[in-house]
């Protein structure tokens, strides 16, 4: 191994927990670098089902230093919570499995509150109104409060009370009810206390942890079509998903990155508002009376559509994908032919990239080609060559079309049902 990033190449739900869970057997530390508890990443270990939403995916595995890093909003009460719920399926969290960088910003209620009012309004994302938007708005007109800063109460509750003032004229502008200050000072510096341990320059951790010869994995939430950037905006979050996000996000210099991971399903998902041009109402009835693809937090009922290589191809370029891990292939086994979109049509002509503008990728209609489905469950395969020959076709075909080396396929939920090729 190497120092790797996993991103997802999508939009999200690419089954990136499951391929970090397998991959993390093989790294020292795994960095979560974006994003807060809008994130959902399921990992099956034997019989029990964990969903990760702030705490890296590494953390089911012995033995890992899991990092929380700069570029990452957290809501403390949410992370709390996760804490508990972890330590209660008897994975134990301290200082020597997690730790968090002082330098990641703060998710109040208030930020849910506005998150909220704003899907209410005329431009509904279709966010998972966890305030990632509202948080991230306040990091960036640098009136944020950060996690390092609850470890001083003074000073933390002088910030708070200026902020609090500054959004209660704002909520009561808005007809809103105002929020009130003191118990949520103390519900946050009961949270710190119980957190502080885990609070330091993690910048300073990963770097000494590389210097000592340890391999990283820095893992992505959500996918490179929800960038704020590069993805669909405003359809979008509001961090960096894409791999440079990675190195902002921990204070890792782009040069000790060595290797790009992308994860897809082997079809494609969406959750909230926004153009899909490969949208399928066929795939999406299957996949959801298989109860398949449902949001793993706010159980959404996913959009569902065809793999789309000509995304794909993009968040090659964008991420430098060097290998991709295909998930869900399994949800696949039934049908008889499979579409997968190589190109777009826009105004009459032929595109092999999206148009970065919202309102015209809304106007594209995929080329497809058709490909021979394989009828028969590939859940049991444990190897590449158990898998039938038209899904091994299928899988080169996706790959040779994202421009990217196949390098693990998910034939089932559970750890075991990964294929490495
Ligand atoms: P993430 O956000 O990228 O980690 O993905 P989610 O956990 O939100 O959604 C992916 C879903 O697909 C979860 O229910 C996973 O358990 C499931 N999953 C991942 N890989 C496979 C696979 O190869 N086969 C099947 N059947 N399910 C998978
Ligand atoms: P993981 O890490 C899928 C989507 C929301 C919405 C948009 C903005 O599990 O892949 P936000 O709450 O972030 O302001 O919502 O982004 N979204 C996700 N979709 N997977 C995710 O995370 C997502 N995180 C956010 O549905 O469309
Ligand atoms: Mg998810």
């Amino acid at each position: 191994m190497a120092n790797i990033v996993l991103v997802g190449a999508q939009w999200g739900d690419e089954g990136k927990g499951k391929v970090i869970d397998y991959l993390t057997d093989k790294v020292d530390v795994v960095v979560r670098s974006q994003g807060g508890n809008n994130a959902g990443h399921t990992v099956v270990v034997g019989e029990k089902k964990y969903i990760l939403r702030l705490i890296p995916s590494g953390i089911l595995r012995k033995g890992k230093l899991c990092v929380i890093g700069n570029g990452v909003v957290i809501d403390p009460v949410s992370l709390w919570e996760e804490i508990s719920e972890l330590a209660a399926h008897g994975v134990k969290i301290n200082s020597k499995n997690l730790l968090i960088s002082e330098c990641a910003h703060l998710v109040f209620p208030y930020h849910k509150i506005f998150d909220e009012q704003r899907e209410a309004g005329t431009q509904k994302i279709g966010t998972t109104r966890r305030g990632i938007g509202p948080a991230y708005g306040d990091k960036i007109a640098r009136i944020g409060i950060r996690i390092g800063d609850l470890l001083q109460p003074e000073i933390f509750t002088k910030s708070l009370k200026a902020r609090v003032k500054d959004v209660n004229s704002l909520l009561r502008e808005l007809g809103l009810k105002p929020v009130r200050f003191e118990p949520l000072l103390h519900q946050y510096l009961e949270v710190g206390e119980k957190i502080r341990p885990l609070i330091t320059n993690t910048v300073l951790t990963i770097h000494k942890a590389m210097q000592a010869g340890k391999e990283i994995l820095f893992e992505g939430a959500q996918g490179t079509f929800l960038d704020v950037d590069h993805g669909t905006y405003p359809y979008v979050t509001s961090s960096n998903t894409t791999a440079g996000g990675a190195c902002t996000g921990s204070g890792v210099p782009p040069n000790r990155i060595d290797r790009v991971v992308g994860a897809v399903k082997a079809y494609t998902t969406r959750v909230g508002e926004g153009p899909f041009p490969t949208e399928d109402a066929e795939i999406a009835d299957l996949m959801h009376s298989m109860g398949r693809e449902y949001g793993a937090v706010t159980g959404r009922e996913r959009r569902c559509g065809w793999f789309d290589a000509v995304a794909t191809r993009y968040a090659q370029i964008l991420n430098g994908i060097d290998e991709l891990a295909v998930t869900n292939l399994d949800g696949l086994d039934s049908l008889p032919r499979l579409k997968v979109c190589v190109a777009y049509r826009l105004d009459g002509k032929r595109i092999e990239f999206p148009p970065t503008c919202v309102r015209q990728l809304a106007k594209c209609i995929p080329v497809y080609v058709e490909l021979a489905g394989w009828q028969q469950a590939t859940s049991g395969a444990q190897s590449y060559d158990e898998l039938p020959p038209a899904a091994r076709e299928y899988l080169q075909r996706i790959c040779d079309l994202t421009g990217a080396k196949l390098k693990l396929v998910g034939v089932g939920q559970s750890r075991a049902q990964t294929i490495l090729v």
